[in-house]
Formats: C-alpha cells, sequence, structure tokens
C-alpha cells in the first residue's frame, strides 16, 4: 500500500484525487487548512473501505511545513508520492489586482508548493505530482498574476525533472467545477466547466511516471 500525500486534500481536485486514488488500495494523507474539511473528507474515504489520515498545515508557513514533516517522519517515515495540488487563483485586469491577492497566490502556488517539495523530498520515495494548469502553458487575458504564478510552477517542475532522481510529473488541465471559483465571477458559464472526479479519474489512469500529462 503505497502512501500518497495531497495537499489541499479536503476539496476540489485534491479531494477527488484523493478518492480515486484510495480506491486503488493506496494510503491517502490529506493536507491543508481547515480541519474540519479534511475531516469530512477522510470519513468520506473510510466509510468507503478506503486508508486515509489528515494532517493539518498550512503550506505556505515553514514551521507548519517542519511540523508536518515530522509528524511523518514519526508515523510513517517516509511516503511514495506527494502531489502538490493547493493554490488558489485571483483574476480580472492586472490594475484592478491588490497586492494581498498577489501574495496570496504567489505565497500558496509558487512558495508553497517549492517549500513543501524542498522539507518533503528527503522522505520521498519514488515521486511528485504537481497540479499546475493550462495557465502554466500560456498566457490569458485578466490571469496575468495566476498565470505567472503556473508559469513559475511549470519551470520548478522542468527544472526539478531534470535534477531529481526520483519522477516529477508535471499536470496541466483547463477549468473545474470546484470552489476554486465561489468568490469569482472570472467565469461566466460555470456549467462549462470540467467535473473534477472525471480529471482526477484521468490523471491517475495516466499516472506512470510520464514528464507531462495534457488534460484537454
Ligand atoms: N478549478 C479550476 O478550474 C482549476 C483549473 C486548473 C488548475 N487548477 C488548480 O487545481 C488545484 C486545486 O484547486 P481546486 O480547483 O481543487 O480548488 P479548491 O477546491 O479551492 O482547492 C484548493 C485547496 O487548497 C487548500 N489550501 C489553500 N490554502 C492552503 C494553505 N495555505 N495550506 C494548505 N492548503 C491550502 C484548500 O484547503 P484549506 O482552505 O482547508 O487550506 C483547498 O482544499 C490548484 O492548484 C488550482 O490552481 C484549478
Amino acid at each position: 500500500m503505497k502512501k500518497i500525500l495531497i495537499t489541499g486534500g479536503g476539496s476540489g481536485l485534491g479531494f477527488e484525487l484523493s478518492k480515486a486514488y484510495a480506491k486503488e488500495n493506496n494510503h491517502l494523507i490529506l493536507v491543508g487548512r481547515s480541519k474540519e474539511k479534511l475531516e469530512v473528507a477522510v470519513s468520506t474515504i473510510t466509510d468507503k473501505g478506503g486508508v486515509a489520515d489528515y494532517i493539518v498545515c498550512d503550506i505556505t508557513d515553514i514551521k507548519s511545513i517542519d511540523l508536518l514533516k515530522s509528524t511523518l517522519q514519526m508515523k510513517y517515515h517516509a511516503i511514495d508520492c506527494l502531489i502538490n495540488n493547493a493554490g488558489i487563483g485571483y483574476f480580472g485586469p492586472i490594475e484592478e489586482l491588490s497586492l494581498d491577492e498577489l501574495d496570496q497566490m504567489l505565497s500558496l502556488n509558487v512558495k508553497g508548493t517549492i517549500l513543501m517539495t524542498q522539507t518533503l523530498l528527503p522522505l520521498i520515495n519514488e515521486k511528485i505530482i504537481n497540479i499546475i494548469s493550462t495557465a502554466g502553458l500560456k498566457g490569458k487575458i485578466n490571469e496575468a498574476a495566476y498565470v505567472a504564478s503556473k508559469f513559475a510552477v511549470r519551470g520548478f517542475t522542468e527544472s526539478l525533472q531534470k535534477e531529481l532522481s526520483i519522477k516529477v510529473t508535471a499536470v496541466y488541465m483547463g477549468g473545474m467545477a470546484t470552489p476554486f471559483w465561489d468568490h469569482s465571477t472570472h467565469i461566466k458559464d460555470k456549467s462549462r466547466l470540467k467535473d473534477p472526479s472525471d480529471v482526477a479519474k484521468e490523471i491517475l489512469a495516466k499516472d506512470d511516471g510520464r514528464l507531462e500529462i495534457i488534460i484537454e
């Protein structure tokens, strides 16, 4: 039974990935800030016979990540796979982006992904999967700073692929119907967004150590 840690496992794509990987007889470790969301997510998986735990951690805070590492070492010694999934987006004309919104995107999407990878690297046996977005492949109107954060994660991922001996996969997908959009009017017709459970199943099906998974 492989141990898979997923950041942002309490909602959206992270939760769907957790359910999909749990069905394949893996042990899921869900990470996020909200204990309540993580508890519900873990119960949903264990009620169906899956194996899952959660650890509360703010991945923008190095002290919180260090504590997470200690807990992982104590409880599990090592993990097989880290899925860097937690991310946030703020959209609109670049002139209207606030400093706080910019800070949040860079802290979570970029710094959080880098710090989690760097800190947990000695514990990872097999692979890292970085959830990026099609925003990591091309620029988009009213998404400049989000796109910049995702290009950064793409650059980080491609560099790790050359630097590390473990497998590192970049995942690029378009819009999904998740809480990511709850406070945004950027997408007018949300009915056209993909179901995150379909995206999770496709990621699982293509998770064979390849460098990129692109979900059209
Ligand atoms: N939805 C889309 O259309 C779409 C498209 C392409 C790519 N993506 C990417 O997919 C990934 C997952 O997003 P989603 O759509 O599933 O959105 P989501 O449901 O809002 O998930 C984001 C998750 O990140 C966690 N998180 C936020 N801040 C955190 C922090 N400081 N420390 C630890 N965890 C934190 C949240 O949990 P807590 O609040 O409990 O911490 C939440 O579970 C993101 O990287 C996003 O950029 C999304």
